[in-house]
């Protein structure tokens, strides 16, 4: 995620810029950079960190001019650095750009380019763009320079893959800029003599309410409250504009009403990208050959809460897949207990933000161990992913609620992933039994996309059993740390008791606490253990339990006979389906939260990210 606004009007954009910049910062704030079109000059001020940084620099630079872009960053190709911040420009300094996704086959294109003599200045993706459309002005026609902009830009996406967002300013043709979208979010914004451009709506909310939606492939070009828009096979369309009644807050929000709702919607994408970046090549990853990764004996896994319950479900990956046996420890417990020193293990740690105290102080012990550690990390350049040997990132965008979601279902995801190629890699899986296993890993963002449909039916649900003082949660082989995650997620945002169980469990002990009308969620696909389930759902309804099942579309029939209630997830393999099970148990603590009216973004005494002990 990164966060574009762009601004072509009648006054000095760099406050407009810089102001919508802040309002983006939650897309990311590796960097921050603009460029302002000042008389016939680019003037561009970049600076590492938040926002403040760039604003202390800019006020330091003092640019101004009528057309000027500006971009924040959230690092994926390259480190938080000046060079690679946003804005880049061609050879000649003369084309700006700022860009948001993943131009997939940028090493190519950059081949490509460096061959005809182009000179690179960062590390990025985004700077072929500029390059690109640098190298397409040379050969295109037209009756001015803004025609031959806009053609060079339709030539350049033909040449660009991948899912990405991007503005583009020349200093030959002043007073305007041109937006492409392309699977990222680009909307442009029209008010009085002046046009926006940006990554979200809240970028330039506060100067106009009158939106333009762009389809996918379209290409804007703006001019001081004038914008034109060419689809995808370059012709020109309707401009309709949407006149949006959102407010400041909500809007930062992309209409929902908290961040936590936004993120499970975010999780379809959030797939998607992961999946996108993730090279499913465990060699490549760690940097080891055939024969090292067949030397593996040992995996240790390492996390504390939410990314915890991810290694759990990594514990069953990397064992039925990789062969290999795994143990699976809160980094705070792994740091004081005895490890034995064991040749060939694979410390990983798993964790959002990188920078849980615990968890960097356990990999700090396996360091010391002379383990390989490999860090599971959405934050690039945090302390974890500098401390490890490697890294695979989760490219799910910044998680701003505290309770995780997004982050979750994106590490159970590059687990599978690492397991897979882990088991290809040593022999464990044939070739055949992988590529059926990747398909059906490509599958999974399309089935997220019809999960979250289910918040409704969740939603109703909750009306009847918000008021409860105790929740349970039940689950068995994959599904076990399911359960734990339900029971963690609701009890963080909506401060009630609930406890997460193995299913096999309940008999030796935690049947007891059930009571008349105790609400039990039981997360039971069809699959091997669904009959060993429909038990557990007798024994608990006997107790006076409201049971609810969580099943497939195969096992809704016979839940319908144990179950108070039936919840249908969508059906993918079975080690995927705990991906998808977990996210009505999302939507279960969102509303439950809702009607007891917490304080759901930031619960009473959490954290986000816990850098103490
Ligand atoms: C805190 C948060 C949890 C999170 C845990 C681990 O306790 O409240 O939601 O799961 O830290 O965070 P990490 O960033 O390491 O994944």
């Amino acid at each position: 995620m990164c966060g574009i606004i762009g601004y072509v009007g009648k006054n000095n954009s760099v406050p407009y810029i810089i102001d919508g910049l802040k309002k983006l910062e939650y897309r990311g704030y590796d960097s921050a950079g603009i460029s302002i079109l000042q008389k016939d000059k680019l003037v561009t001020v970049r600076a590492v960190g938040k926002v403040a940084a760039l604003e202390k620099a800019a006020l330091l630079a003092s640019p101004c001019g009528t057309t000027g872009l500006g971009h924040t960053r959230w690092a994926t190709h390259g480190k938080p650095s000046e060079e690679n911040s946003h804005p880049h420009t061609d050879c000649l300094g003369e084309i700006v750009v700022v860009h948001n996704g993943i131009i997939e086959n940028y090493l190519l294109l950059r081949a490509k380019l460096e061959s005809l003599g182009h000179k690179f200045k960062s590390e990025t993706d985004t700077e072929v763009i500029a390059h690109l459309i640098e190298e397409n002005l040379k050969s295109v026609r037209g009756s001015n320079e803004e025609e031959r902009l806009i053609k060079a830009v339709q030539k350049t996406n033909k040449e660009l893959a991948g899912a990405f967002a991007y503005g583009v300013m020349w200093v030959h043709t002043p007073g305007v800029l041109v937006g492409v979208k392309n699977q990222s979010p680009l909307v442009v914004g029209v008010g009085k003599g002046e046009s926006f451009l940006a990554s979200d709506v809240p970028a330039f909310l506060q100067h106009t309410n009158k939106v333009l939606f762009l389809d996918e492939g379209e290409i804007a070009i703006l001019h001081a409250g004038q914008v034109s828009v060419l689809d995808r096979f370059g012709k020109p369309k309707k401009v309709r504009v949407t006149k949006i009644s959102w407010d400041q807050k909500t809007a930062e929000k992309g209409g929902y009403s908290h961040f936590m709702l936004k993120e499970i919607y975010d999780q379809p994408q959030a797939i998607e990208d992961t999946l996108r970046t993730a090279r499913a090549d465990f060699g490549k990853i760690l940097g080891l050959d055939t024969s090292a990764l067949r030397r593996l004996e040992n995996v240790h896994i390492i996390a504390c809460g939410t990314a915890y319950h991810a290694g759990l479900v990594g514990k069953y990956y990397i064992e039925q897949f990789a062969g290999i046996p795994v143990s699976v420890d809160l980094a705070s417990e792994y740091k004081y207990r005895t490890v034995p020193h064991r040749k060939g293990t694979l410390a990983i740690a798993i964790s959002q933000s990188g920078e849980t105290a615990d968890t960097i102080g356990a990999i700090k012990k396996a360091k010391e161990l002379g383990f390989r550690t490999l860090a599971i990390c959405n934050v690039l350049g945090s302390t974890l992913t500098r401390l490890c040997d490697s890294t695979f990132f989760t490219h799910c965008g910044p998680e701003i609620s505290v309770a995780s979601t997004k982050a979750f279902t994106c590490q159970i995801t590059s687990m599978y992933a690492l397991a897979i190629s882990l088991g290809l890699a040593n022999g464990n899986v044939s070739k055949t039994a992988f590529d059926k296993l990747h398909r059906e890993l490509m599958r999974l963002s399309k089935a997220m996309s019809e999960t979250v449909k289910l918040e409704y039916t969740v939603r109703h649900l909750t009306r009847k059993i918000y008021k409860a003082e105790r929740f349970i949660f039940l689950g068995r082989h994959v599904h076990f740390p399911i359960a734990l995650e339900g029971a963690l997620k609701l009890k963080e945002v909506s401060y009630r008791s609930a406890e997460g169980f193995a299913a096999g469990e309940i008999k030796h002990g935690p049947i007891s606490i059930i009571d008349k009308g105790t609400p039990v969620f039981m997360l039971m696909p069809q699959d091997d253990l669904f009959e060993k389930m429909l038990s557990a759902c007798q024994e608990c309804r006997a107790r006076g339990a409201f049971v609810v099942a969580l099943t497939t579309p195969g096992g809704q029939a016979q839940a319908k006979r144990v179950a108070d209630q039936v919840i249908v997830v969508p059906q993918v393999s079975d080690f995927l389906q705990p991906v998808l099970h977990v996210v009505p148990l999302q939507f279960l603590a969102y509303w439950i939260a809702k009607r007891l009216g917490r304080d759901i973004d930031q619960p009473r005494n959490l954290a986000k990210s816990v850098t103490v002990e």
